[in-house]
Parts: structure tokens; sequence; C-alpha cells
């Protein structure tokens, strides 16, 4: 089969499989595959609505590739937002401790310290804070034991399995908290596309009823804690950033838009 051929041939299973940006994706899987065995492969899996992500192993974020597989979700763009926040807020601030948690695959620690390390983009030694990355979940602790490897962080990073920020040592510290914990609310997420809920983990994307559950949880540690200080910037989805920020009432949560104009951030300041 000549290159053409192959690239109208996936680009067809794609769109059959109604798969979104299938242009590109289809160059990605044209570049992936080597022979036509592989290609069987891989549009077999298309056609049964595996995101292309799994097939390859491979997801791209804040222009910074990661490993993934269906332990982890995979990392997406509106995410990219709040390591964009991060960064501003640590350049801003000083902080003893920065913690990710429900770091999955790692991508917003990983991002962030990757960004910090840029001498441009900030100046100072980053040696001196702590950066941990928590997850409930050992399986994706081991996905984002590799990410950590493969871009060279083992020194900096701690890896943590625990429940939000139980059992780490905050005392006393300006800590800068990071979550992207599950949101979607049980009846949205019952009618999530296949190829979401057929392969990303539910512990991942749901929520409980409201969407809340673990932001609650969180809150809850939150008011446990004896952090000198905090800024927690968290994600959320629109139709429930009300109540997510009701959970946060006390410290007066700012709202920030993601780039689709959708309200999706809140920024958390002790
Ligand atoms: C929405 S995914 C986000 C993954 C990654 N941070 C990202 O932005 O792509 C949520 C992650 O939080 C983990 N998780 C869910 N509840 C948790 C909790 N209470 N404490 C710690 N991790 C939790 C899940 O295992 C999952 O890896």
């Amino acid at each position: 089969m000549n290159n053409l051929t192959q690239l109208f041939e996936i680009q067809k299973a794609l769109k059959q499989a109604k798969y979104p940006d299938y242009k590109r994706i289809s160059k990605e899987i044209a570049e992936y595959v080597k022979n036509e065995k592989d290609l069987k492969r891989v549009l077999n899996n298309i056609k049964i609505d595996k995101p292309w992500e799994y097939i390859c192993g491979n997801a791209e974020f804040y222009t910074i590739p990661f490993e993934v597989n269906q332990n982890v979700m995979i990392p997406r763009i509106e995410t990219e937002k709040l390591v964009a926040l991060a960064i501003q807020e640590y350049k801003d601030k000083n902080f003893d401790m920065v913690i990710d948690i429900g770091t999955g695959s790692g991508c917003i620690i990983i991002s962030l310290i990757k960004s910090l390390l840029i001498p441009t983009i900030y100046k100072e030694d980053i040696k001196e804070t702590e950066f941990i990355a928590t997850d409930k979940s050992v399986k994706a602790l081991r996905v984002v034991k590799k990410n950590v490897k493969k871009h060279d962080l083992r020194d900096l990073v701690i890896l943590k399995k625990t429940e939000t920020i139980n059992h780490i040592n905050t005392k006393d510290k300006r800590v800068l908290l990071l979550a992207n914990l599950p949101y979607i609310p049980t009846d949205q997420y019952e009618k999530l596309d296949k190829s979401v809920k057929n392969y990303e983990p539910k512990s991942a994307l749901e929520g409980g009823e409201d969407g809340n559950r673990e932001y609650k949880k969180l809150a809850e540690e939150i008011e446990k804690s004896s952090m000198k200080s905090f800024t927690l910037i968290l994600e959320t989805e629109e139709s429930i950033i009300d109540k997510t920020k009701r959970l946060f009432k006390k410290y007066s949560p700012h709202i920030v838009k993601d780039m689709s104009d959708k309200e999706r951030f809140l920024i958390i300041r002790s």
C-alpha cells in the first residue's frame, strides 16, 4: 500500500469512528505504523473507539510528551491553563511545598517543574521547594513514576499514594496546592462518549452526585491542616463551579475562565 492510500484508509476509519481532530491524528498514525499488521491493529482499535493516546501509549501536554495507559486519564488541553496559573503564582510568591493532588500521568507537576527550570521563565533556584505528586491509585503512580524518570526529575519529585493531602506534613509550610480531581457529576458521567467511558478510569472522572465529592474531602483536609499559608488552584466544571466555590467560600475564591471562555478554575488563597 502506498503512503497516500494508507493515509486515506486511516482517515476513513477515523471519520467513521467520528474521531475529533482526525487530520492531525491520521498523520500521527501514519508515522507510527511500521507495517500492514501494525496498521490493522491500530485501525481495529480505532473501530472500537479506543483513544489514539492509549493505542500509541503517548499524549502531548504543554508541548511535552507523556506516557499514558488506561490507568490514567488522558491529559486534557484545558488543564494547560492550570499549569500557566501555577507558574504565575509560583513566580509571585514564596512556597516551601507544591502538591499536585490526583496527579494521574503527572502532567501538571512535570510541566510546571520543566517550565520553572527554563531560566527565561523563572530565574531563581527551585531546589528549596518540595514538589509532591499524590494519587490514590497505585496504578496511576506507576505511570507518573515512568514520566518523572523520562523527564529526568527523579531528584525533584516525591510520589505519595494518598487521598488528597492526607499524611503529608504541611505544618507551618507555605503550600501551593494544585488539583484536577474527578468532578463529573454521576448522571453526566453515565452519558459520556464510549471512547471516554469504556477506556478512561472512572475513578479519575466521576465526582459523585454533585461532582464535588473529592473537592469536599480536600476542603476538609485543608481545614484540618496547619499550613502556614496556601494557594489552591483547582479545575472544575462550569455547571458545578458555584457549588465548588461555596466549599471554599471563607477564602473568597476567584474564578478564572478557560480558553473556551468557560468558568473552569478557582484560585483560593488563605
Ligand atoms: C481528573 S484525573 C487528573 C489527572 C491529572 N492530574 C490530569 O490533570 O490530567 C484525577 C486523578 O485523581 C485521582 N484521584 C481521585 N480521587 C482522589 C483523591 N481523593 N485523592 C488523590 N487522588 C485522587 C485519580 O486516581 C486520577 O488519577
